[in-house]
């Protein structure tokens, strides 16, 4: 199919929506490194361009990380500052879009992704949410390091149904043969297509759309660092035509009847989280840390995290989920202490079954996924029963939509 045949296929699928500028003037940008969010003292940067009615719009909200990084030299592929450029001007250098979306920018910060703390990442899912009032889509970019973190958080919180992709790059953008460029390109692509509407946050990256729920980085380096173990990828962008090749089982919930006929209301009972920003303070999400388990592991850093009020502990254990005694006991203590456990694998895929009382099995999830679920189970819950009845839900999500589907007679 030739470039202008698939644009057209792009065109009209979703309404066009605009006025990005005044619902994106209500974000917060974020603080400095490390230090707690603060008010916002700044207006962040939005731009908008002018809008073609027959074009989806695409909000990019930017956060920094080696796709904005300016490298030393065009060939110094692993010496450049991360989070320096604006999406602004990045944008305006990717050829072609115009043909794709109304693609308007965010700068809600610029650094490496790691920087961000959970306060700002509240913001952040507050962004996106009001972007997709006004977008058909949205991107983030985002550092490729704690990529698959900040994508599950938006993945827990985001409330609107609408496309949310996630990308950045391993390779700075001043480089030869970086693949910043058609990163960007090719999430705004995802978006616009709104062929991930309803499958909650995605990942896009090396022209593979990943569950962000499933990825996870594997390689310090590689392009093709983003890997979904268990699963696989979801689809993939050739040239302009993003080809879905299977749905992630939180857009199958979407069918789930539950006794219901499918409308717009009963599927947005099925798909959102109850993790709404909206109704918490950015403060009452709370500490968890992760133990990760080896040989005779000790158990000192479960005491201490309890004594120092972290409230939930999300163990990375040996084959299915085993931890040393020491830790075992020490987490023991933790319990009586109050503090609420998921038990994870280092194993890199596979799931965690069992647990009982305050350790709750995180199925198919890894640890620093488990992590930010526990958190949100922990916010918006009081009570182990309420905790874990969240977490697990979450956890081990599946779709049932036998009752969906046409009855085959047997003759
Ligand atoms: C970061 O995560 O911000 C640095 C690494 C990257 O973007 O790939």
């Amino acid at each position: 199919m030739s470039f202008h045949r698939n644009v057209a296929a792009l065109r009209g699928r979703v309404p066009l929506a605009v006025a990005a500028a005044v619902a994106l003037m209500l974000v917060f940008l974020p603080g400095a490194d490390g230090a707690p969010a603060q008010p916002p003292q700044t207006v962040p940067k939005s731009v908008v361009r002018a809008a073609d009615d027959a074009l989806p719009t695409v909000t990019v909200v930017a956060t920094g990380g080696t796709m904005a990084g300016r490298s030393d030299t065009p060939t110094s592929f692993q010496r450049y500052r991360a989070g320096t450029l604006l999406m602004e001007d990045m944008l305006a250098e990717v050829p072609n879009l115009d043909e794709v979306a109304n693609v308007n920018s965010l700068q809600f910060g610029n650094k490496g992704s790691g920087g961000y703390t959970i306060a700002e990442l509240y913001d952040l899912s507050l962004a996106v949410d009001n972007a997709l009032k006004t977008s058909d889509g949205v991107v983030v970019t985002t550092g490729t390091d704690t990529m698959e973190e900040i994508g599950y958080f938006l993945d827990l919180t985001v409330q609107s149904p609408k496309p949310v992709v996630i990308t950045g790059a391993m390779r700075p953008w001043t480089v030869i043969g970086s693949d910043a460029q058609a990163n960007l390109f090719n999430a705004i692509v995802t978006a616009a297509s709104g062929k991930t509407a309803w499958f909650g946050t995605v990942l896009m990256l090396n022209d593979e759309i990943h569950a962000v729920r499933d990825v996870t980085k594997t390689s310090s380096y590689r392009m093709d660092t983003f890997q979904t173990p268990e699963f696989g990828i979801l689809g993939y962008v050739d040239d302009l035509k993003v080809r879905i090749m299977r749905m992630p089982a939180r857009a199958l919930r979407v069918f789930e009847t539950r006794g219901r006929v499918v409308t717009t209301a009963n599927a947005l009972r099925n798909w959102r989280t109850p993790f709404d920003l909206t109704t918490i303070e950015k403060a009452e999400l709370p500490r968890v840390e992760i133990f990760y388990n080896a040989q005779e592991a000790g158990g000192e850093a479960i005491d201490a995290w309890a004594a120092a009020g972290v409230e939930g502990i999300v163990t990375a254990g040996t084959g299915a989920g085993g931890i040393s005694g020491a830790a075992s006991q020490a987490r023991n203590r933790a319990v009586q202490a109050g503090v609420m456990f998921a038990s994870t694998t280092r194993t890199g895929s596979g799931s965690v079954y069992g647990g009982s009382g305050a350790v709750f099995p995180a199925d198919s999830l890894n640890a620093p996924h488990a992590r930010l679920l526990l958190m949100m189970a922990l916010a918006f819950n009081d009570g182990v029963d309420e905790v874990r009845a969240d977490f697990v839900e979450w956890a081990s999500l599946q779709a049932d939509i036998t009752s969906a589907l046409p009855s085959l007679q047997t003759s």
